[in-house]
């Protein structure tokens, strides 16, 4: 496995590759867990060439201490990337992608309004232009995203729909650990008492009930920012609450959907 840092090198890299060979690439920023080895492992399954990026993308975030906060540690995120079979690594420094005089986003609306595009206002712009930029810069077969996210997932599949870009997304269910809990890079800001109450998260979603899950979140003294029904790639129940300070969203895609 190679690391590449600059979009040149990462472009000859992948010419030979341009030959019919089929390309993923699974977009990350990196602090990698079990959920993104499985979006690694499902494009290695699926394609010939497997790239991940690492890119903590400062403009998706809404709060500057929650950028400061991301974990990164791209020497960790290398082993894990290269043990679940990813022949290539784009880590970018910030100014590789967005250099000075960056002036052009992409403004997602429809599927990116509400939820997560109204309590963290230019998320999804930021999340849109960056992947639409990866896009680009590798021009893979297919994408692979994470359920967890499925508004995110929902967004780039418009974007791509109404761009006209040729590659698919794909879609994986979201990895839970083994007490529920989605996994999340965010997780481990958790204290025990907050990831015992955290765990009100998984059970309200599993009601497939807003008014149910409402009660059950209630009950934990958790109050979520949304709990809401709603067309995200599939009929899906959705959650953003705060535990303590640690922001949390999960979903859960609802009956008679296979996806
Ligand atoms: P990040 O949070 O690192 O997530 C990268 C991918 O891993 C996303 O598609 C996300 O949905 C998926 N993922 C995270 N946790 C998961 C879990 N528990 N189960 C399954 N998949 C999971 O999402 C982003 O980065 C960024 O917004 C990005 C798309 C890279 C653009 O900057």
């Amino acid at each position: 496995m190679t690391t590449y840092e600059t979009i040149a090198e990462l472009r000859r890299a992948l010419e030979p590759f341009r030959d019919g060979s089929t390309i993923a690439l699974v977009p990350t920023m990196g602090a990698l867990h079990a959920g993104h080895e499985e979006l690694f492992r499902a494009a290695r399954r699926e394609c010939d060439v497997v790239v991940a990026s690492v890119f903590v993308n400062q403009a998706q975030f809404s709060e500057p201490t929650d950028f400061d906060a991301y974990p990164r540690d791209l020497g960790r995120d290398e082993r894990i990337a290269a043990s679940s079979g990813v022949d290539a690594v784009f880590a970018p420094a910030a100014e590789e992608l967005f250099p000075p005089g960056f002036a052009t986003w992409i403004e997602p609306s429809g599927v990116a309004e509400g939820l997560e595009g109204e309590h963290r206002p230019g998320h999804f712009r930021a999340v849109a232009t960056v992947c639409v930029k990866l896009f680009e810069i590798v021009r893979p077969t297919a994408a692979y995203f994470g359920r967890k996210d499925a508004q995110q997932v929902a967004v780039v599949k418009q974007v791509v729909r109404d761009l006209n870009l040729e590659l698919e997304i794909r879609a994986v269910p979201t990895v839970r650990d083994e007490d529920g809990l989605a996994l999340s890079s965010r997780n481990a800001r958790l204290s025990a008492e907050e990831r015992a109450r955290a765990l009100a998260i998984p059970r309200a979603i599993a009601t497939g009930d807003v008014e149910r899950a409402r009660a059950i979140l209630a009950e934990a003294g958790i109050q979520p920012e949304y709990v809401a029904l709603a067309d995200l790639d599939g009929p899906t129940l959705a959650v953003a609450a705060r535990v303590g300070s640690t922001r949390l969203i999960d979903n859960i895609l609802l009956e008679g959907d296979t996806r």
